[in-house]
Protein backbone atom coordinates (compact mmCIF):
# COMPACT_ATOMS: atom_id res chain seq x y z
CA UNK A 1 0.00 0.00 0.00
CA UNK A 2 1.25 3.88 -0.63
CA UNK A 3 1.87 5.74 2.18
CA UNK A 4 1.64 9.21 1.67
CA UNK A 5 3.36 12.04 4.28
CA UNK A 6 1.16 14.56 6.39
CA UNK A 7 0.74 17.28 3.76
CA UNK A 8 0.15 15.06 1.06
CA UNK A 9 -2.35 13.05 2.29
CA UNK A 10 -4.47 16.42 3.56
CA UNK A 11 -3.84 18.03 -0.55
CA UNK A 12 -5.25 14.39 -1.04
CA UNK A 13 -8.16 15.13 1.34
CA UNK A 14 -9.27 18.32 0.34
CA UNK A 15 -9.09 17.30 -3.43
CA UNK A 16 -11.35 14.92 -2.62
CA UNK A 17 -13.67 17.21 -0.95
CA UNK A 18 -13.93 19.21 -3.87
CA UNK A 19 -14.75 16.45 -6.35
CA UNK A 20 -17.60 14.80 -3.77
CA UNK A 21 -19.32 18.76 -3.55
CA UNK A 22 -18.89 18.86 -7.22
CA UNK A 23 -20.40 15.69 -7.39
CA UNK A 24 -23.07 17.05 -5.33
CA UNK A 25 -23.13 20.03 -7.00
CA UNK A 26 -24.26 18.59 -10.37
CA UNK A 27 -26.67 16.18 -8.77
CA UNK A 28 -28.94 19.44 -7.58
CA UNK A 29 -28.89 20.66 -10.86
CA UNK A 30 -30.33 17.66 -12.46
CA UNK A 31 -33.83 19.11 -10.95
CA UNK A 32 -36.20 21.48 -12.67
CA UNK A 33 -37.27 24.42 -10.69
CA UNK A 34 -39.97 23.83 -7.74
CA UNK A 35 -38.72 20.04 -7.96
CA UNK A 36 -36.84 20.51 -4.45
CA UNK A 37 -39.43 21.19 -2.19
CA UNK A 38 -41.34 17.57 -2.88
CA UNK A 39 -40.49 15.06 -0.95
CA UNK A 40 -39.99 11.69 -3.28
CA UNK A 41 -39.91 9.13 -0.63
CA UNK A 42 -42.70 9.35 2.17
CA UNK A 43 -41.03 7.68 4.74
CA UNK A 44 -37.89 10.41 4.53
CA UNK A 45 -37.76 14.46 3.98
CA UNK A 46 -38.31 17.16 1.80
CA UNK A 47 -35.33 17.10 -0.68
CA UNK A 48 -34.76 20.51 0.94
CA UNK A 49 -33.87 19.13 3.70
CA UNK A 50 -30.84 17.07 2.05
CA UNK A 51 -29.51 20.74 0.65
CA UNK A 52 -29.08 21.69 3.81
CA UNK A 53 -27.72 18.47 5.61
CA UNK A 54 -25.36 17.72 3.58
CA UNK A 55 -23.31 21.12 4.37
CA UNK A 56 -24.45 21.39 7.91
CA UNK A 57 -23.63 17.84 8.72
CA UNK A 58 -19.77 18.56 7.70
CA UNK A 59 -19.78 22.02 9.42
CA UNK A 60 -21.12 20.38 12.75
CA UNK A 61 -18.97 17.43 12.66
CA UNK A 62 -15.93 19.26 10.85
CA UNK A 63 -15.87 22.87 12.73
CA UNK A 64 -18.88 23.08 15.08
CA UNK A 65 -17.88 19.86 16.88
CA UNK A 66 -14.43 18.95 15.94
CA UNK A 67 -13.02 22.26 16.40
CA UNK A 68 -15.63 24.05 18.89
CA UNK A 69 -16.03 27.08 16.03
CA UNK A 70 -18.72 29.17 17.27
CA UNK A 71 -22.39 28.69 15.23
CA UNK A 72 -23.29 31.30 12.37
CA UNK A 73 -26.68 30.09 12.73
CA UNK A 74 -27.70 27.97 14.90
CA UNK A 75 -31.20 26.93 14.10
CA UNK A 76 -29.92 25.52 10.66
CA UNK A 77 -27.25 23.69 12.25
CA UNK A 78 -29.72 21.51 14.25
CA UNK A 79 -32.90 21.97 11.73
CA UNK A 80 -30.53 19.67 8.86
CA UNK A 81 -28.59 17.80 11.07
CA UNK A 82 -29.99 14.55 10.87
CA UNK A 83 -32.74 12.45 8.75
CA UNK A 84 -35.66 10.58 9.56
CA UNK A 85 -35.93 6.78 9.19
CA UNK A 86 -39.40 6.43 10.81
CA UNK A 87 -41.35 3.09 12.00
CA UNK A 88 -44.21 1.95 9.18
CA UNK A 89 -46.98 3.79 9.77
CA UNK A 90 -45.44 7.19 11.32
CA UNK A 91 -45.01 9.33 8.21
CA UNK A 92 -43.82 12.79 8.52
CA UNK A 93 -46.46 15.67 7.81
CA UNK A 94 -44.99 18.86 7.48
CA UNK A 95 -45.77 21.01 4.31
CA UNK A 96 -43.24 23.11 2.45
CA UNK A 97 -44.44 25.87 4.38
CA UNK A 98 -42.20 24.87 7.18
CA UNK A 99 -39.19 24.79 5.78
CA UNK A 100 -36.58 27.75 4.70
CA UNK A 101 -36.08 29.31 1.27
CA UNK A 102 -33.53 27.49 -0.93
CA UNK A 103 -31.94 30.72 -1.82
CA UNK A 104 -31.67 31.06 2.07
CA UNK A 105 -30.88 27.36 2.15
CA UNK A 106 -27.70 28.25 -0.38
CA UNK A 107 -26.66 31.33 1.66
CA UNK A 108 -26.23 28.91 4.65
CA UNK A 109 -24.44 26.62 2.46
CA UNK A 110 -21.78 28.91 1.19
CA UNK A 111 -20.80 30.09 4.74
CA UNK A 112 -20.53 26.56 5.93
CA UNK A 113 -18.37 25.33 3.10
CA UNK A 114 -16.09 28.81 3.31
CA UNK A 115 -15.51 27.99 7.06
CA UNK A 116 -14.91 24.65 6.50
CA UNK A 117 -12.45 25.23 3.67
CA UNK A 118 -10.35 27.82 6.21
CA UNK A 119 -10.34 25.19 8.67
CA UNK A 120 -9.70 22.44 6.88
CA UNK A 121 -6.07 21.51 7.63
CA UNK A 122 -6.82 21.47 11.35
CA UNK A 123 -9.46 18.54 10.94
CA UNK A 124 -8.36 15.13 11.86
CA UNK A 125 -8.39 13.34 8.67
CA UNK A 126 -10.70 10.44 10.06
CA UNK A 127 -13.16 13.14 10.96
CA UNK A 128 -12.79 14.59 6.92
CA UNK A 129 -12.93 10.90 5.52
CA UNK A 130 -16.36 10.30 7.67
CA UNK A 131 -17.39 13.53 6.09
CA UNK A 132 -16.70 12.60 2.34
CA UNK A 133 -18.09 9.04 2.69
CA UNK A 134 -21.18 10.84 4.01
CA UNK A 135 -21.97 13.11 1.58
CA UNK A 136 -21.23 10.31 -1.29
CA UNK A 137 -23.60 7.73 0.18
CA UNK A 138 -25.91 10.50 0.24
CA UNK A 139 -25.10 10.82 -3.30
CA UNK A 140 -26.95 7.22 -3.77
CA UNK A 141 -29.78 8.14 -1.40
CA UNK A 142 -30.68 11.02 -3.43
CA UNK A 143 -30.43 9.50 -6.99
CA UNK A 144 -32.91 6.35 -5.74
CA UNK A 145 -34.78 9.48 -3.94
CA UNK A 146 -34.68 11.72 -7.48
CA UNK A 147 -35.79 8.06 -9.20
CA UNK A 148 -39.17 8.45 -7.62
CA UNK A 149 -40.01 12.32 -8.93
CA UNK A 150 -41.82 12.45 -12.08
CA UNK A 151 -39.81 11.87 -15.22
CA UNK A 152 -40.86 15.97 -16.02
CA UNK A 153 -39.24 16.71 -12.56
CA UNK A 154 -35.35 16.14 -13.53
CA UNK A 155 -33.16 17.21 -16.55
CA UNK A 156 -32.17 14.30 -18.33
CA UNK A 157 -28.97 12.75 -18.66
CA UNK A 158 -28.43 10.24 -21.81
CA UNK A 159 -28.47 6.93 -20.01
CA UNK A 160 -28.02 3.79 -22.48
CA UNK A 161 -30.80 1.51 -21.32
CA UNK A 162 -29.77 -2.21 -21.44
CA UNK A 163 -31.79 -3.50 -24.65
CA UNK A 164 -34.07 -6.89 -23.04
CA UNK A 165 -32.19 -9.81 -23.97
CA UNK A 166 -32.32 -13.47 -24.24
CA UNK A 167 -31.79 -14.23 -20.66
CA UNK A 168 -28.91 -15.72 -18.82
CA UNK A 169 -29.60 -19.02 -17.18
CA UNK A 170 -28.37 -19.00 -13.69
CA UNK A 171 -26.17 -21.57 -11.99
CA UNK A 172 -26.10 -22.59 -8.52
CA UNK A 173 -21.85 -22.80 -7.40
CA UNK A 174 -20.90 -24.48 -4.85
CA UNK A 175 -19.00 -23.18 -2.13
CA UNK A 176 -17.21 -25.59 -0.07
CA UNK A 177 -17.43 -24.97 4.36
CA UNK A 178 -15.01 -22.65 5.66
CA UNK A 179 -14.33 -19.04 7.04
CA UNK A 180 -15.86 -16.43 5.89
CA UNK A 181 -13.48 -13.17 6.59
CA UNK A 182 -15.61 -10.21 7.96
CA UNK A 183 -15.05 -6.62 9.02
CA UNK A 184 -12.18 -4.67 8.70
CA UNK A 185 -8.57 -4.50 9.56
CA UNK A 186 -7.64 -1.61 12.04
CA UNK A 187 -5.02 -0.54 9.75
CA UNK A 188 -5.29 3.22 10.00
CA UNK A 189 -7.53 3.29 6.71
CA UNK A 190 -10.70 5.12 7.25
CA UNK A 191 -14.26 2.61 8.11
CA UNK A 192 -16.90 3.54 9.49
CA UNK A 193 -17.89 1.94 13.26
CA UNK A 194 -20.04 -1.16 12.26
CA UNK A 195 -16.98 -2.47 9.62
CA UNK A 196 -15.08 -3.44 12.93
CA UNK A 197 -13.84 -5.34 14.17
CA UNK A 198 -12.41 -8.19 11.37
CA UNK A 199 -13.53 -11.43 12.34
CA UNK A 200 -14.00 -15.23 10.89
CA UNK A 201 -17.12 -16.79 10.82
CA UNK A 202 -17.30 -20.93 10.07
CA UNK A 203 -20.33 -20.81 7.60
CA UNK A 204 -21.14 -24.46 6.09
CA UNK A 205 -20.94 -25.72 2.41
CA UNK A 206 -24.03 -24.49 0.73
CA UNK A 207 -24.85 -23.26 -2.83
CA UNK A 208 -25.03 -19.87 -4.13
CA UNK A 209 -26.50 -18.86 -7.32
CA UNK A 210 -23.88 -17.52 -10.27
CA UNK A 211 -26.05 -14.92 -11.21
CA UNK A 212 -28.21 -12.11 -9.35
CA UNK A 213 -32.11 -12.89 -9.86
CA UNK A 214 -33.17 -11.25 -13.09
CA UNK A 215 -36.32 -8.99 -14.41
CA UNK A 216 -37.05 -12.12 -16.42
CA UNK A 217 -36.77 -14.97 -13.36
CA UNK A 218 -39.15 -12.46 -11.18
CA UNK A 219 -41.46 -12.03 -14.24
CA UNK A 220 -42.49 -15.61 -13.73
CA UNK A 221 -42.86 -15.21 -10.12
CA UNK A 222 -45.18 -11.89 -11.04
CA UNK A 223 -47.19 -14.36 -13.53
CA UNK A 224 -48.03 -16.72 -10.94
CA UNK A 225 -49.11 -13.93 -8.08
CA UNK A 226 -46.00 -12.17 -6.73
CA UNK A 227 -46.14 -8.54 -5.87
CA UNK A 228 -44.62 -6.39 -8.54
CA UNK A 229 -41.48 -4.72 -7.60
CA UNK A 230 -41.67 -0.39 -6.73
CA UNK A 231 -39.47 -0.34 -9.59
CA UNK A 232 -41.87 -1.36 -12.47
CA UNK A 233 -44.96 0.26 -14.59
CA UNK A 234 -47.63 -1.17 -17.07
CA UNK A 235 -47.43 0.12 -20.63
CA UNK A 236 -49.77 -1.27 -22.94
CA UNK A 237 -50.37 -3.94 -20.99
CA UNK A 238 -46.60 -4.77 -20.61
CA UNK A 239 -44.28 -4.55 -17.99
CA UNK A 240 -42.00 -1.93 -17.89
CA UNK A 241 -38.56 -0.59 -15.82
CA UNK A 242 -39.66 2.76 -14.37
CA UNK A 243 -36.06 4.71 -14.95
CA UNK A 244 -35.07 7.13 -13.49
CA UNK A 245 -35.29 9.89 -16.81
CA UNK A 246 -37.67 7.66 -18.44
CA UNK A 247 -39.41 4.52 -18.53
CA UNK A 248 -37.95 1.64 -20.70
CA UNK A 249 -39.13 -1.99 -21.90
CA UNK A 250 -37.58 -4.53 -18.90
CA UNK A 251 -34.69 -5.82 -19.63
CA UNK A 252 -34.78 -9.58 -18.76
CA UNK A 253 -31.27 -9.86 -18.30
CA UNK A 254 -30.54 -7.02 -15.55
CA UNK A 255 -31.40 -7.82 -11.75
CA UNK A 256 -34.61 -7.03 -10.37
CA UNK A 257 -34.44 -4.34 -7.72
CA UNK A 258 -37.45 -5.55 -4.94
CA UNK A 259 -37.22 -5.26 -1.10
CA UNK A 260 -36.50 -7.88 1.05
CA UNK A 261 -39.68 -8.89 1.48
CA UNK A 262 -40.32 -9.69 -1.81
CA UNK A 263 -36.70 -11.36 -2.73
CA UNK A 264 -37.49 -13.75 0.09
CA UNK A 265 -40.98 -14.29 -1.10
CA UNK A 266 -39.48 -15.11 -4.54
CA UNK A 267 -36.92 -17.29 -2.27
CA UNK A 268 -39.35 -19.75 -0.63
CA UNK A 269 -41.14 -20.00 -3.90
CA UNK A 270 -38.34 -21.47 -6.01
CA UNK A 271 -37.90 -23.50 -2.60
CA UNK A 272 -34.50 -21.36 -1.78
CA UNK A 273 -33.35 -18.80 0.52
CA UNK A 274 -31.46 -15.32 1.04
CA UNK A 275 -27.78 -15.78 1.76
CA UNK A 276 -26.92 -14.56 5.22
CA UNK A 277 -24.06 -12.26 5.69
CA UNK A 278 -21.44 -14.39 6.28
CA UNK A 279 -22.55 -16.91 2.69
CA UNK A 280 -22.57 -13.85 0.70
CA UNK A 281 -19.00 -12.56 2.17
CA UNK A 282 -17.39 -15.82 1.69
CA UNK A 283 -18.98 -16.12 -1.64
CA UNK A 284 -17.35 -12.88 -2.28
CA UNK A 285 -13.60 -13.92 -1.54
CA UNK A 286 -11.09 -12.64 -3.94
CA UNK A 287 -13.32 -10.14 -5.54
CA UNK A 288 -11.37 -6.90 -7.52
CA UNK A 289 -13.33 -4.35 -8.06
CA UNK A 290 -11.84 -3.02 -11.40
CA UNK A 291 -12.60 0.20 -13.16
CA UNK A 292 -14.22 1.23 -16.19
CA UNK A 293 -17.10 -0.39 -15.73
CA UNK A 294 -20.88 1.20 -16.20
CA UNK A 295 -22.26 -0.78 -12.70
CA UNK A 296 -20.15 0.94 -10.45
CA UNK A 297 -18.78 3.69 -9.53
CA UNK A 298 -21.33 6.45 -9.94
CA UNK A 299 -20.73 5.63 -13.62
CA UNK A 300 -23.98 4.80 -14.77
CA UNK A 301 -27.62 5.12 -14.03
CA UNK A 302 -29.18 2.09 -14.31
CA UNK A 303 -28.70 -1.75 -14.36
CA UNK A 304 -26.82 -3.72 -16.59
CA UNK A 305 -27.15 -7.25 -17.50
CA UNK A 306 -26.26 -9.57 -14.51
CA UNK A 307 -23.18 -11.49 -17.34
CA UNK A 308 -21.51 -7.85 -17.76
CA UNK A 309 -18.33 -7.49 -16.62
CA UNK A 310 -17.28 -11.63 -16.32
CA UNK A 311 -13.51 -10.51 -15.22
CA UNK A 312 -15.23 -9.04 -11.87
CA UNK A 313 -16.12 -12.56 -11.31
CA UNK A 314 -15.24 -13.90 -7.07
CA UNK A 315 -12.64 -16.72 -6.63
CA UNK A 316 -15.70 -19.01 -7.07
CA UNK A 317 -16.57 -18.00 -10.54
CA UNK A 318 -19.45 -16.07 -8.47
CA UNK A 319 -20.25 -12.55 -10.81
CA UNK A 320 -21.60 -9.43 -9.75
CA UNK A 321 -20.79 -9.35 -5.78
CA UNK A 322 -19.90 -5.86 -6.23
CA UNK A 323 -21.95 -3.25 -8.45
CA UNK A 324 -24.87 -3.46 -10.51
CA UNK A 325 -27.42 -3.32 -7.08
CA UNK A 326 -26.83 -4.16 -3.49
CA UNK A 327 -27.24 -7.35 -3.04
CA UNK A 328 -29.70 -8.03 0.28
CA UNK A 329 -29.02 -10.54 3.18
CA UNK A 330 -31.29 -12.38 5.98
CA UNK A 331 -28.86 -11.09 8.58
CA UNK A 332 -30.22 -8.53 10.62
CA UNK A 333 -27.90 -5.31 10.81
CA UNK A 334 -25.92 -5.90 14.42
CA UNK A 335 -22.45 -5.24 15.80
CA UNK A 336 -19.49 -7.38 15.27
CA UNK A 337 -17.87 -8.61 18.11
CA UNK A 338 -15.34 -6.01 19.54
CA UNK A 339 -17.98 -2.85 17.76
CA UNK A 340 -17.12 0.74 19.10
CA UNK A 341 -19.06 3.87 18.42
CA UNK A 342 -17.09 6.56 16.08
CA UNK A 343 -16.26 9.32 18.82
CA UNK A 344 -17.25 12.27 16.42
CA UNK A 345 -20.27 10.54 15.17
CA UNK A 346 -21.85 7.90 17.53
CA UNK A 347 -25.13 7.72 16.24
CA UNK A 348 -24.17 6.07 12.57
CA UNK A 349 -25.05 2.77 13.55
CA UNK A 350 -26.41 2.54 17.01
CA UNK A 351 -29.49 3.91 16.17
CA UNK A 352 -30.18 1.28 13.58
CA UNK A 353 -29.66 -1.92 15.46
CA UNK A 354 -33.30 -2.72 16.59
CA UNK A 355 -33.17 -5.80 14.55
CA UNK A 356 -35.67 -4.21 12.16
CA UNK A 357 -32.99 -3.33 9.63
CA UNK A 358 -31.26 -5.76 7.22
CA UNK A 359 -27.67 -5.70 5.99
CA UNK A 360 -26.95 -5.52 2.10
CA UNK A 361 -23.51 -6.09 0.90
CA UNK A 362 -21.93 -5.07 -2.81
CA UNK A 363 -23.24 -1.65 -4.11
CA UNK A 364 -24.98 -0.15 -7.30
CA UNK A 365 -24.14 2.02 -9.89
CA UNK A 366 -24.77 5.10 -7.80
CA UNK A 367 -22.32 3.76 -5.28
CA UNK A 368 -19.00 5.67 -5.06
CA UNK A 369 -16.11 3.86 -5.84
CA UNK A 370 -14.84 4.10 -2.18
CA UNK A 371 -17.85 2.79 -0.78
CA UNK A 372 -17.08 -0.61 -2.49
CA UNK A 373 -14.42 -1.79 -0.02
CA UNK A 374 -15.49 -5.45 0.97
CA UNK A 375 -15.99 -4.53 4.17
CA UNK A 376 -18.79 -1.50 3.89
CA UNK A 377 -22.30 -2.22 5.32
CA UNK A 378 -25.28 -1.07 3.71
CA UNK A 379 -28.79 -1.46 5.98
CA UNK A 380 -32.50 -0.87 5.07
CA UNK A 381 -35.53 -1.69 6.55
CA UNK A 382 -37.20 -5.41 4.94
CA UNK A 383 -40.20 -3.30 3.25
CA UNK A 384 -38.31 -0.51 2.04
CA UNK A 385 -38.37 -0.24 -1.80
CA UNK A 386 -36.43 2.64 -3.18
CA UNK A 387 -33.15 1.32 -3.08
CA UNK A 388 -31.19 -0.21 -6.29
CA UNK A 389 -31.08 -3.46 -4.80
CA UNK A 390 -31.00 -6.68 -5.82
CA UNK A 391 -30.70 -10.37 -4.74
CA UNK A 392 -29.45 -13.75 -5.08
CA UNK A 393 -29.93 -17.50 -3.92
CA UNK A 394 -28.35 -19.83 -1.44
CA UNK A 395 -29.61 -23.69 -0.72
CA UNK A 396 -27.67 -25.97 1.44
CA UNK A 397 -25.01 -28.01 -0.29
CA UNK A 398 -26.59 -31.83 -1.58
C1 LIG B 1 -25.94 3.61 5.39
C2 LIG B 1 -27.20 4.38 3.52
C3 LIG B 1 -28.32 3.31 5.35
O1 LIG B 1 -28.79 6.80 4.21
O2 LIG B 1 -29.68 6.07 6.04
C4 LIG B 1 -26.60 8.97 5.75
C5 LIG B 1 -26.23 6.47 5.55
N1 LIG B 1 -26.38 7.92 7.63
N2 LIG B 1 -26.70 9.85 6.75
C6 LIG B 1 -28.72 6.21 5.27
C7 LIG B 1 -26.42 7.75 6.30
C8 LIG B 1 -26.58 9.22 7.88
C9 LIG B 1 -27.41 5.53 5.71
N3 LIG B 1 -27.22 4.22 4.99
FE1 LIG C 1 -27.02 11.90 6.42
Amino acid sequence: MMTFSRPTRRLVLSRRLAEARAITDAMWALLRPGAIIQRPIPERHRLIFYLGHLEAFDWNMMCRRGLSVRSFHPSFDRLFEFGIDPEPGCLPQDAPEDWPEEEEVRRYNARARAAIDGLLEEVPAPIVEASLEHRLMHMETLAYAFHNLPFAAKIPVAVPHSVPTRETRDALIDIPAGEAVLGKERDGTFGWDNEFARHSVHVAAFRISKFKVTNGAYLRFVQEGGAVPHFWMKRAGAWCYRGMFEAAPLCLNAPVYVTQALAAAFAAWSGKALPTEPQLSRASQGVVTGTGRSDVGLAGWEPVPVDAYPSADSDWGVSQLVGNGWEWTSTPFAPFPGFETLPFYPGYSVNFFDGRHFVLKGGSCRTAACLLRPSFRNWYRPDYPYVYAAFRLVEPAP
